[in-house]
């Protein structure tokens, strides 16, 4: 099968990959971009592992064609610290306690960071709407909710 060029910026560096036209975006950032915090988890949409902001919005990547995302501007879970300093929503989970296996938590934390860039005071609904797609199977939601609130006034005194 043919390949095509995909033009995307990840994490605020434009690349240019020749891809499969069947990739996933999902498989571009793992086997094209070397980026494998987004995880493989359901393939279907379902459980929010794979989870990436992709023009300001949380998306399942393992669903999401790679060449509809042509031109756009993807965040991964890697992008987010800075200077070596991790985004509140990194330090939030671990001070609460609110990684266990992991496997959901980069999903999880863009799903939340999608969130807390269009607002920083969030209501709990907001933050359990926000993470609804996202499946964790090992702590029952409440740290990870109480993560987020922290977070979210971290970002709300910067
Ligand atoms: S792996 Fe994409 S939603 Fe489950
Ligand atoms: S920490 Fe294990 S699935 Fe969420």
């Amino acid at each position: 099968m043919g390949t095509q060029i995909l033009r995307i910026k990840i994490n605020g560096q434009p690349l240019q990959l020749e891809i499969s036209p069947s990739a996933s975006l999902l498989d571009v950032l793992r086997e094209h971009a070397g980026l494998t915090g987004a995880k493989l988890g359901c393939g279907r949409g379902e459980c929010g592992a794979c989870t990436v902001i992709l023009n300001g919005k949380a998306v399942a990547s393992c669903i999401l064609p790679a060449m509809e995302a042509m031109d756009a501007s993807v965040e991964t879970i890697e992008g987010l610290s800075k200077d070596g300093e991790l985004h509140p929503l990194q330090q939030a989970f671990i001070d609460h306690g609110a990684v266990q296996c992991g496997y959901c938590t980069p999903g999880m934390i863009m799903s939340a960071k999608a969130l807390l860039d269009k607002n920083t005071n969030p209501s709990e609904d907001e933050i359990k709407e926000a993470i609804g797609g996202n499946l964790c199977r090992c702590t029952g939601y409440v740290k990870i909710v109480e993560a987020i609130k922290a977070a979210a006034e971290v970002t709300r005194e910067r």
